[in-house]
């Protein structure tokens, strides 16, 4: 609906910006760090030097200066699980635990409240090599025990904790490179109750908020045929329901589940584990948004019939390699939808979107809502003047956060909005040619350069917006 007038923002309003340990740190092998998945996968290839990153390890003083001169109130990043427990649940390295202590007070010096994520993509390998990864229950032993490390060396300082950014992702694009939909399902729900007990354990330890970090996005259908409206209800059970209805309530959605247990997919679920659901509950809820998903209805041979079709990547059938994992048989094929508008790197570009993903997310949990993500990814140029013209990232994240001060008209609390990213990173398939940041890295996938930083124009619009509290936008 339209007001004649928006609410202002809160005066707290948390003004922030975010990374992830294993797209800036570098320093892979540094310091007793352990190896995650994330250091073994071909995916980067092509990259040159991928994993020196934007060596925010060795750079985060200055990166923090900045982003203090940009005026953050809180900085999103993530602690790599293999510094600190190099092997996932063998001995704590000392050396690790120091580095986050460090980035912390570093980032405390300025006024800026970090927002740490548990775990960003980057599981230690050895944890995949000794028990097949979130395969096992030991998984769960390990990340809780992880968990309360960090709790306790950090959890007098930083007032916001994530659990495990995008477990949904993770689960839809098969990133553990499960062997079928039984396993993957199982692997989904270890997470869930890893992440549901380091939420009892943060609670027991200490008096920061905590919150799983998701990927969600309101689900339109495709069309206005009744099919297609019933598939976009139970898409949105597929994708983001199943993760924050047991996030929050401890509950399965029940469709799903019928649908999963008919045919033999839902996982097995100890006794106790219904209860760990049910206590380990979050404090707010985090998530990102790029953009709202459109679905159609699709019967289930139909549906296996396409994804068979576009199993194999190739560069004609990228688009639906890429929809086919995330088309379900029985219930919906996402698509393209025609009415929405695209980055130039083929993202969708709906800050609506974002209103009704939030209104939704409020409607059904009541929880305060933090934007963890959201961003315009593109291959900035670096002009002669030396300096980045970023105007169509200014004019994404204007219409996202006029959306976000809607939604607080609309009477949501929500209470920060986290851009990705703070600075240019490796993107997860795209190398760093994609870029999100409000501080440019001048390096390309090829040649290091000197990693030098510059902030674009978009740093010194985002220092406005911070500086006004959201009032000077333009
Ligand atoms: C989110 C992830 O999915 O999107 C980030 O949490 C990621 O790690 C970001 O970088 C942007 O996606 P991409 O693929 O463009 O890097």
């Amino acid at each position: 609906m339209e007001y004649k007038s928006l609410l202002p923002f809160p005066k707290n309003f948390l003004w922030g910006a975010s990374s992830s340990a294993y797209q800036s740190e570098g320093a892979w092998d540094e310091d007793g760090k352990g190896k995650s998945v994330q250091d073994v996968v071909e995916v980067h290839e092509g990259i040159a030097d991928w994993k020196v990153a934007s060596d925010h390890y060795h750079r985060y003083k200055e990166d923090i200066a900045l982003l203090a001169e940009m005026g953050l109130k809180v900085y999103r990043f993530s602690i790599a699980w293999t510094r600190i427990i190099p092997d996932g649940d063998g001995d704590i390295n000392p050396k690790g635990v120091a580095h986050y202590h460090k980035v912390i007070d570093e980032c405390l010096k300025y006024g800026i409240e970090p927002v740490v994520t548990l775990y960003h993509f980057d599981l230690p390998y050895a944890l995949e090599e000794k028990y097949g990864g979130w395969r096992s229950r030991q998984c769960i032993d390990a990340f809780e025990r992880y968990a309360e490390v960090c709790f306790k060396e950090y959890g007098s300082k930083v007032k916001y904790f994530l659990t495990i950014n995008e477990q949904n992702m993770m689960v839809m694009f098969n990133l553990g490179n499960f062997e079928n939909e039984k396993v993957k399902y199982q692997a989904n729900h270890h997470m869930l109750v890893a992440q549901a007990k380091a939420m009892i354990k943060c609670h027991e330890v200490c008096s920061a908020k905590i919150a799983p970090a998701p990927n969600i996005t309101a689900i339109y259908p495709l069309t206005s045929s009744p099919a297609d409206n019933l598939a976009s209800i139970d898409y949105d059970q597929l994708r983001n329901r199943l993760y924050l209805d047991v996030s929050v309530f401890g509950e399965y959605p029940q469709a799903l589940r019928r649908f999963l247990e008919e045919r033999d997919l839902f996982p097995i679920v100890v006794q106790e584990d219904w209860s760990i659901l049910k206590q380990g509950s979050p404090d707010f809820i985090a998530f990102n948004y790029y953009g709202a998903f459109t679905v159609r209805a699709i019967g289930e041979q139909e549906g296996i019939d396409f994804k068979e079709a576009n199993k194999e990547a190739t560069a004609e059938n990228m688009a639906n390699f890429m929809m086919g994992f995330m088309t379900e048989p029985g219930i919906a094929q996402s698509l393209d939808n025609p009415l929405q508008e695209q980055t130039p790197m083929k993202m969708a570009i709906d800050p609506i979107g974002l209103r009704i993903t939030m209104r939704q997310l409020w409607e059904r949990y009541r929880l305060p809502l933090f934007i963890s993500e959201n961003g315009c990814g593109v291959s900035d140029e670096l002009t002669a003047d030396g300096k980045v013209h970023d105007d169509y990232r200014i004019d994404y994240l204007r219409r996202h956060i006029l959306a976000c001060q809607e939604a607080i008209s609309d009477g949501i609390d929500l209470i920060g909005y986290s851009p990705w990213s703070a600075f240019d990173l490796i993107s997860t398939h795209q190398g760093i040619k994609k870029r999100y940041g409000f501080i440019y890295v001048n390096r390309d996938d090829q040649d290091l350069k000197d990693l030098k930083r510059i902030p674009k124009d978009s740093f010194y619009w985002y220092q406005q917006v911070i500086k006004t509290n959201g009032t000077k936008l333009s």
